[in-house]
């Protein structure tokens, strides 16, 4: 199984290149269209306050460490596993870990992509002036209308599957890096500007309100594991997407800065979002547990009635899909290296065969908003059990195994020139975090989620 390695790992032109790029799998539909949505759906406060510390104490240490294990091998995260693995002589099993993070990464593509269409279609819906005047319901009219079609669903997710191939096909550099350089900054531009329009519905203290005033009695072990899952969603660990983009970085940066870098700019964007879109679920007298329309249900309503809104609203949506773009190709890119470098693919044919099978995956999301609606696995329908097993599932797993391979199994002497912190007292903190504080939170929120605890 293991292949032979074929020297023809690429590499960032620069730790900038790197911070785009990472920054941009990070920032996705996971800040803007999923943040929102869950935490209407778990309550608010109580729910972002364990989302914030599962990403300090989980998500940072195991970002470094994902990036460290990749930069380490220079390989795909299936090889690194293998070579990391075999120069600590530990067990074979972990050569798995590789594996599962591509399977991760193929399922959760899969629906990624479709949701992502929705996001395109909207950028048509902006242009052609559909939000101008129109109140609540008209705009969740035109949510539900798109969302029963699964010819319009299938059109805009096989778009979303091409441009995404696209870009993976043509590479590291030329590719994935030319295509971030612009868009982050004018994302955060658009958000800053609805975070303005929402101070003027007049619910912006409510919306801040819900979103920062913790109620716990409304956490159950439920939305613990969801806003752990999601820390590890929203910052693309667990999987191997970190990994590969580690692999591609040049040896003199330093991972703890970068990573805090992006993580804190994750976090921001997040954050942002959900001040934006819940004054106007307030004043709209809209639910906040809407669920996954949520965002398409809110945004449109201030983009129709603001100034400027058609403006705002096709550049919001154009910036939508290509952060989800960006977010895309680092799904995919694990699958994709590996076939070129152990399967003697080239890239081309490495990106269809993946994307074709991803594709395919994408069609049970697409109908399980429709047709398939009423058919339900442990209750949930195929997209919610994608995004559950995924999410909740098989990312914090995988990060709960590469804490305890980069803690337990790796050498000391390995983890600390790899990560090369200045200031040993940093080493040691982000030791005892990855030894003991990640691992243990993640089996604790594990065993209450099934009642041991
Ligand atoms: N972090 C991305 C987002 O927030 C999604 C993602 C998950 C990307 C896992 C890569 C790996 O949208």
């Amino acid at each position: 199984m293991t292949g032979t390695k074929k020297s023809i790992h690429g590499q960032w032109s620069s730790r900038f290149a790197f911070i785009l790029a990472a920054t941009g799998s990070a920032v996705g539909l996971g800040n803007i269209w999923k943040f929102p949505y869950i935490t209407g759906e778990n309550g608010g406060g109580a729910f972002v306050i364990v989302y914030l510390l599962c990403v300090l104490l989980i998500g940072i240490p195991i970002m470094m460490a994902e990036t460290m294990l990749g930069r380490r091998s220079r390989q795909n995260p299936i090889n690194t596993m293998i070579t990391l693995s075999d120069e600590a002589g530990a067990d074979k099993n972990w050569h798995y870990l590789g594996w599962m993070g591509v399977i991760a990464g193929f399922l959760i593509l899969s629906y990624y992509s479709v949701i992502a269409g929705w996001a395109s279609a909207y950028v048509l819906k902006a242009f052609t002036g559909s939000f101008f005047d129109a109140d609540a319901s008209e705009i969740k009219g035109l949510f539900d209308g798109l969302i029963a079609s699964p010819i319009q669903l299938i059109f805009w997710h096989s778009l979303f599957m091409l441009a995404t191939m696209s870009i993976v096909a043509h590479g590291v550099k030329t590719g994935i890096e030319k295509a971030v350089r612009f868009l982050m900054p004018s994302l955060f531009v658009m958000l800053i500007l609805l975070v303005a329009y929402a101070m003027t519905t007049g619910s912006y203290d409510q919306g801040i309100e819900f979103l920062f005033t913790p109620d716990f009695s409304k956490l159950t072990g439920d939305s613990v594991l969801t806003a752990m899952g999601h820390a590890f969603f929203t910052l693309s660990i667990g999987m191997g997407a970190i990994m590969i983009y580690g692999s591609y970085l040049p040896k003199d940066v330093s991972i703890s800065k970068t990573v805090f870098l992006i993580a804190g700019t994750d976090t921001v964007v997040a954050l942002l979002a959900g001040i934006a879109i819940f004054p106007i679920v307030f004043a709209s007298g809209l639910e906040p547990a809407a669920g996954p329309g949520l965002i398409f249900q809110t945004l449109p309503i201030a983009f129709g009635n603001m100034t400027g809104g058609w403006l705002f609203g096709l550049l919001f949506f154009v910036m939508l899909v290509f952060a989800a773009l960006s977010s895309s190709i680092s799904l995919i890119e694990p699958a994709v290296a590996w076939l070129v470098e152990n399967r003697d693919m080239s890239r081309k044919q490495a990106c269809i065969w993946s994307g074709s099978i991803t594709w395919l995956l994408g069609f049970g999301t697409v109908f399980s908003f429709n047709v398939w609606s009423g058919f339900k696995v442990f209750d949930r329908t195929i997209f919610q059990l994608l995004d559950y097993l995924t999410a909740n599932l098989l990312l914090p797993i995988g990060g709960f195994c590469i804490a305890v391979f980069a803690g337990w199994i790796m050498t000391q002497q390995h983890t600390e020139h790899e990560l090369g912190m200045p200031n040993p007292l940093s080493y040691q903190v982000w030791k005892i975090l990855i030894c003991y504080v990640a691992p243990a939170a993640v089996f604790l929120i594990f065993l209450h989620v099934v009642g041991v605890l």
